[in-house]
């Protein structure tokens, strides 16, 4: 698809810039740029066109099902892992994929382009996997789904764990979960760590565990991780996803760990919303926050990505795919207020997502995928905090999404009448 995008501001400040589509794919971009022959124009009128939000850290499996048989009462971690055990024997997959296409529907609609969901092996009969990788197939065109294998019961505590996510891997899946802070001992979690790494050198493949989620300051898998990644040469190709026990962790032992993950070029996830909402939940006062040392993982040199984690599932009631809650979550919790911060909480969720996946055609440069969503914002910072509305969503050249702009009638007495919709000083 051919297209031009006219007088459009980047993330990265730059104004008055045309976006050139040919064939879906960014040809040029600068000032006054032609359109190609007969191709539609959109004229940004001087607002933020961004790279497609991407979220590295998603349960598609598990979306959409809240209430599915009950609620979690406890609102723990521990409880939601239980409830999605009592679910698990009830699903379907024509359920499953339903719900995947329902949440890719949203997705699309708020811009989210890209999307790395774990999917539970540990049930025998691969009914997610199976139906996940029909979901990948059936989105394709519009959006990029990385799947994980992912042992929720963990890898050595389920006695097919392994040899589920091997099948797994056969049929398609891309990369390589774990869970070690969930395995019955330390040492297994630590053993399973090693176990997965290996598999990974040998299959070529990317690796992203659910890490240490918990607020066990002794949970200390990230450094294994970060240990295996490097004597196995995976460096850049392996993500911990959660690290929220970094957050208790004694300070000393930190500023050994961190440049252990920047030699191994390992990647850190933080999911906001869940890490607030789960974490914690032992404590009386003071209550723990419970995310990951962000601010301090970005500084040494780690590339950090925000997730959404759960929308509407067992462990989470609400969420709609909006990336920007995300971020603008992220940015309270971890106290990301200086205007340079809040710009990389804005990255969190689109371009470091993006290296996350390993997703080379992501980015607003030429050559690249013409992937893009044009926001009802001035810059970064005010997308984040109108959680702005996604004007235009853009797909290899293609509009497939958009919305109306944001307003609101106003009728005050002793106040001129009239529409306020920016929200804007
Ligand atoms: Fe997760």
């Amino acid at each position: 698809m051919n297209l031009l995008v006219r007088n459009a501001t980047f993330p990265d400040g730059r104004t008055h810039q045309d976006v050139r589509v040919v064939a879906g794919r960014i040809e040029a971009i600068g000032p006054n740029l032609p359109a190609p022959d007969g191709a539609p124009v959109i004229d940004a009128q001087g607002q933020l066109l961004s790279p497609p939000f991407v979220d590295p850290h998603f349960h598609m499996d598990a979306t959409l099902s809240y209430g599915l048989p009950r609620v979690n009462q406890s609102g723990t971690l521990l409880e939601g892992i239980a409830l999605w055990g009592e679910l698990k024997p009830l699903l379907t997959q024509e359920a499953l994929v339903e719900r995947a296409l329902q949440y890719c529907d949203w997705a699309v609609a708020k811009g989210l382009l890209a999307i790395r969901t774990h999917v539970d092996v540990c049930d025998d009969r691969l009914l997610a996997v199976e139906a996940l990788l029909h979901v990948k197939e059936r989105v394709k065109a519009y959006l990029d789904l990385q799947l994980v294998a992912f042992p929720q019961d963990g890898l050595l505590r389920s006695p097919t764990a392994l040899a589920n996510l091997k099948r797994s891997l056969d049929l398609g899946v891309d990369v390589i979960g774990g869970i070690p802070h969930f395995e019955r001992t330390s040492e297994h979690g630590a053993e399973s760590v090693k176990v997965l790494c290996e598999l990974a050198a040998e299959r070529g493949l990317r690796v992203d565990m659910h890490c240490d989620e918990s607020d066990d300051p002794l949970s200390r898998h990230i450094e294994t991780l970060a240990f295996h990644t490097h004597r196995l040469g995976l460096h850049g190709r392996v993500t911990g996803s959660h690290l929220t026990s970094m957050h208790s962790m004694d300070n000393y032992y930190v500023s050994k760990l961190l440049p252990l993950m920047r030699e191994a070029q390992v990647h850190a996830v933080a999911n906001p919303l869940i890490n607030i909402t789960l974490q914690g939940r032992h404590d009386t006062y003071p209550k723990r926050r419970g995310m990951t040392r962000v601010p301090e993982l970005m500084a040494a040199g780690i590339n950090v990505a925000f997730g959404h984690d759960c929308v509407m599932d067992p462990w989470y009631s609400l969420g709609s795919g909006d990336m920007l809650e995300v971020a603008h979550m992220g940015l309270h919790v971890a106290q990301m207020t200086s205007q340079a911060q809040m710009r990389a909480c804005f990255d969190a969720v689109t371009v470091n997502g993006a290296r996350v996946m390993g997703l080379a055609d992501h980015g607003l440069e030429v050559g690249r995928a013409a992937d893009f969503v044009l926001l009802q914002a001035r810059d970064p910072v005010e997308a984040i905090r109108l959680r702005a509305t996604r004007l235009q969503v853009v797909r290899r050249g293609q509009v497939v999404a958009q919305s109306a702009p944001s307003s609101a009638a106003l009728s005050l007495p002793g106040r001129p009448s009239g529409v306020d919709w920016t929200f804007r000083r």
